[in-house]
């Protein structure tokens, strides 16, 4: 079996066994093991638990490949392939019991980092209702057996969705972008996870999606869910790639729009 399926299959498997260890946990209630970068920015005892299984169950089918979570940071390998993982991406709905989270699960090749890599296979598995959106390079992108494709035109204006990071000297200037993106919207929506917008982005169900701020395990698995479903997914300036400075993902008739509202060279 060609690499990228190989990896999309293990995946698909590893992040429904995450996805329903999450599940658990939240009917069992979750308690916040600590803080990162901001007050806001909080870890669960539950995301940590499922990065471990993610991490363990890789280890023991895949032990040459290096690792990149957001929970337990990164680890080497001797093969060219890293997984890229968020273990409950939309940790602050899962805290709250709102049920827009995800397992966000991505093998890239290459220098681990979104400027550098090629994602191979891409897995965002929603526990809640037990979606599956999943693509492997070159063979589409879809949800559970059904292929996805982005929406293209959007007459009525755009239905778009955003995301704030955790510090609050950012939101002001998140806020800002919001404005000059506004124009283009016919609505915007803010659903705490990233993973899902852009997996949305993918099926269809939001136009576009655009956020400053993202770590590369909340966008990895998405971009490739975008691109095989036919859209664009950048970053901050013509031709980059989706960064920390900026992500825009949406269909070709919208991107450059979408991008040139979305920068923002005060911020
Ligand atoms: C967060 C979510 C959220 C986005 C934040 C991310 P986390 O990831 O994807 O939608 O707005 O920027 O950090 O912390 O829940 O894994």
């Amino acid at each position: 079996m060609p690499i990228a399926e190989e990896l999309h299959d293990l995946a698909i498997e590893i992040a429904r066994e995450a996805g329903e260890l999450a599940r658990r946990r939240r009917t069992e209630g979750v308690e916040i093991a600590a803080t990162k970068s901001a007050v806001a920015d909080i870890v669960t005892e539950a995301d940590r638990e499922v990065e471990a299984l993610i991490r363990s169950r890789l280890a023991e089918r895949r032990p040459g490949d290096g690792f990149l979570g957001e929970e337990s940071g990164a680890g080497g390998g001797e093969s060219d392939i890293t997984w890229v993982v968020d273990p409950i991406d939309g940790t602050v709905n899962y805290a709250y019991g709102i049920p827009a989270y995800a397992v966000s699960i991505a093998a890239v090749a290459g220098y681990p980092r979104p400027e550098s890599w090629e994602v191979l296979a891409g897995v965002v598995f929603s526990p809640a209702n037990g979606e599956l959106f999943h693509a492997a390079r070159g063979h589409g992108a879809w949800l559970d057996s059904t292929r996805l494709s982005v929406n293209d035109e959007t007459p009525a204006g755009a239905l778009l969705a955003t995301g704030f990071g955790y510090d609050p000297a950012t939101h002001a200037g998140d806020l800002a972008r919001i404005a000059r993106v506004m124009p283009l919207a016919r609505d915007l929506r803010r659903g705490g996870s990233a993973a899902l917008d852009l997996a949305y982005v993918a099926a269809g169900r939001l136009d576009g999606y655009f956020e400053r701020g993202l770590n590369p395990w909340d966008h990895a698995a998405g971009d490739l869910l975008v691109t095989e479903a036919g859209g664009i997914v950048g970053g901050a300036g013509p031709g980059d790639t989706a960064s920390n400075d900026l992500i825009v993902a949406c269909g070709a008739a919208l991107y450059e729009r979408l991008l040139t509202a979305a920068l923002n060279p005060q911020v």
